[in-house]
């Protein structure tokens, strides 16, 4: 072997080392390196190597007992890095090199057979969506995780009432479990963007090669069979250069991260003095380090703060796509960053969630105080349209008596009898003293309403579906 071949600054030889004289240099050893991130894909790019070798056996390309080596010696690399017994080479550039010198290492020239037929343009194209299929069962789990704990919660609050804001206005009276549903439908679709993700991620790269399609005879059918695969990537070309299913994952994840986040911020708002409505564990509170009185909502808060970072990994990975021409390019290396960082940082949300929400303590009374008063508004208007006044004129009517009610001090339900013939002869003391929040949430039976009969038809239609 030549000296002047391509060779690592500690003497290694690279796989090109036919190709490259000289060395390369250290710098850009440690510049163009993915082995730090990736090498979290090992247990996905051992099982595609198994694959591999059977279907290179399959083509004649190895003998039985040089694919029976070749899988004991991956199975021995695979312990190593299982026990964290693997030493990496700071030349090893990526997993898959690393993998493949210490095979090699193991078990000799054999090692250099492995890669007949394969590159490892379509190789990493194969372990990401390993990796991808892997991680959206994960996330359902996750997600399924935090719509049980919402669950749980609103069973515990089943008749609990709260003033339901728009413009962050109070707006009219609900149910707490109903604004808790709300989150588990947003989750509910979530967890079908994940499922929708891993079906159209579950296609075999391997067998494109570098882009054209490998030169021998592989059985691709046979090598998706093996990996569990519903399809085999029908060009060679999308194969190694797409990264589709990348996006999909990352903007499920980003507009899950989103549906966190605004549940993370009701936290906070609830948790504050002004509103009053929820008291933090205090296992997953922070106090100040200077003020004595303070606890701190910081779980929500960065569970709010962390969803720049996975809406980012989504803008990063989709920036970085749209100027490639086909078909690889070491670009798409940058993939996997954004990827892992959204993915760890979605699962720590949802588990940090999971554990947090049904241990919220609601000041109930305190809640539905607040639901009370001028919130009933709505509901005077639509007595006035049950006995025939058009909506546009009892909104007019309603509107004039708050009006006099926030003008006089007196509340919605005092007004006395002359007051109330001024603005209608049909509003009467009797009936604006039938006025309460609970009697305004009963009325709301519509389908999806917030009627106490209509919430636990939802509730019941969400324990079938995520279970109790
Ligand atoms: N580390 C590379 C990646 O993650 C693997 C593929 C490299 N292929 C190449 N031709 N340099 O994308």
């Amino acid at each position: 072997m030549s000296s002047r071949r391509a060779r690592t600054h500690a003497g290694m030889r690279k796989a090109w080392a036919g190709r490259l004289g000289g060395r390369t240099a250290p710098l850009v050893e440690a510049f163009t390196t993915s082995l730090p991130v990736d090498r979290a894909l090992f247990p996905h790019d051992i099982a595609g190597s198994v694959a591999h070798v059977r279907a290179l056996v399959r083509a004649r390309l190895l003998t039985r007992a040089e694919g029976a080596r070749l899988e004991r010696g991956l199975g021995s690399v695979r312990r190593e890095l299982e026990r964290g017994q693997f030493r990496f080479h700071p030349a090893d550039e990526d997993i898959h090199m690393a993998v493949e010198r210490r095979l090699t290492e193991l078990i000799g020239p054999l090692g250099g057979k492995l890669h007949t037929g394969r590159s490892r343009n379509d190789q990493v194209a194969l372990d990401l969506r390993l990796w991808l299929r892997a991680e959206c069962e994960a996330m359902d789990a996750a997600l399924r995780g935090v719509q049980r704990a919402l669950l749980k919660l609103a069973r515990r609050h089943r008749n609990a009432l709260l003033p339901g804001y728009t413009h962050l206005q109070r707006a009219q009276p609900i149910l707490l479990a109903h604004h808790l549903l709300a989150y588990r439908e947003m989750l509910a679709r979530d967890r079908s963007r994940f499922r929708d993700c891993r079906e159209r991620a579950d296609e075999l790269p391997l067998g494109a090669g570098a882009l054209a399609g490998a030169g021998f005879a592989l059985d691709r059918p046979f090598v998706a069979r093996q990996l569990g695969f519903a399809r085999v990537a029908a060009n060679s070309i999308d194969a190694v250069a797409d990264r589709d299913a990348a996006a999909e994952f990352l903007a499920a994840a980003a507009i899950t991260m989103v549906h966190l986040s605004r549940l993370g911020e009701e936290i906070v708002l609830w948790a504050s003095e002004e509103f009053g409505f929820v008291e933090l564990p205090d296992a997953f509170a922070t106090g100040s380090s200077m003020m004595p009185q303070k606890k701190n909502p910081d779980v929500a808060e960065l569970v709010r703060g962390r969803t720049g970072r996975v809406i980012g990994a989504l803008v990063a990975l989709l920036t970085m796509l749209k100027g490639l021409p086909l078909a690889y390019n070491r670009d798409l290396q940058e993939d996997k960053p954004a990827l892992f960082d959204a993915a760890r940082t979605l699962r720590d949300a949802a588990a940090v969630l999971t554990a947090m929400v049904p241990r919220l303590a609601f000041r109930t009374r305190r809640m539905a105080a607040a639901a009370d008063g001028l919130l009933l508004a709505t509901d005077v208007a639509d007595v006035l349209v049950e006995r025939g006044v058009p909506f546009r004129e009892a909104h007019e009517i309603v509107g004039g008596l708050v009006r006099h009610c926030l003008a006089t001090g007196t509340g919605l339900r005092e007004v006395d009898a002359k007051t109330l013939r001024t603005h209608s002869p049909l509003l009467t003391p009797a009936l604006v003293r039938r006025l309460t929040p609970a009697r305004s949430v009963a009325r709301r039976r519509v389908l999806g309403g917030t009627a106490p009969r209509e919430v636990a038809r939802q509730l019941a239609r969400a324990e079938r579906e995520d279970g109790r």
